[in-house]
């Protein structure tokens, strides 16, 4: 089954939206395979964000993720990855429409809310940087 990586990041926990966001993709038909509230330590950040290293924006980027507790997730499903990233809406909220998580929560591209993995190897990627293989459930095929 198809898995993606989600990240309420620092300024969707101080908002108080890990409720509404997990009630969106559950209500979506998606399952949630894992969790976790955490603190995420810098080297993580760097290896998490390292394709964006050469960018002007790292050093805020990182600082950022750093800032505060983030809600990691696991979510599986029949094309989870894009219709994730639908859901999500545009990286910049200023773009995102109503009715996205970021066009309904988000102001600034820094601040943007959640992260989605935006593709099959960032997912793989992604999943195996915060989650050990444990600590994601299987669910019974016959329910
Ligand atoms: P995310 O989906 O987590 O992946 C990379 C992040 O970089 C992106 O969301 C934005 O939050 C952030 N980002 C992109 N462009 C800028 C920018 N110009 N300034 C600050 N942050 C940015």
């Amino acid at each position: 089954m198809e898995k993606t990586f989600l990240m309420v990041k620092p300024d969707g926990v101080q908002r108080n939206v890990i409720g509404e966001i997990v009630s969106r993709f559950e209500r979506k038909g998606f399952q949630l395979a894992g969790a976790k509230l955490m603190s995420i330590p810098t080297e993580l950040a760097e290896q998490h964000y390292g394709e964006h290293k050469e960018r002007p924006f790292f050093g805020e980027l990182v600082d950022f993720i750093t800032s505060g507790p983030v809600f990691a997730m696991v979510w599986q499903g029949e094309n989870v990855i894009s219709t994730a990233r639908q859901m999500m809406g545009a990286t910049n909220p200023k773009d995102a429409a109503p009715g996205t998580i970021r066009g309904d929560f988000g102001l600034t591209v820094g601040k943007n809310i959640i992260h989605g993995s935006d593709s099959p190897e960032s997912a793989v990627r992604e999943i195996g940087l915060f989650f050990k293989e444990e600590e994601l459930v299987e669910y019974n095929k016959n329910i």
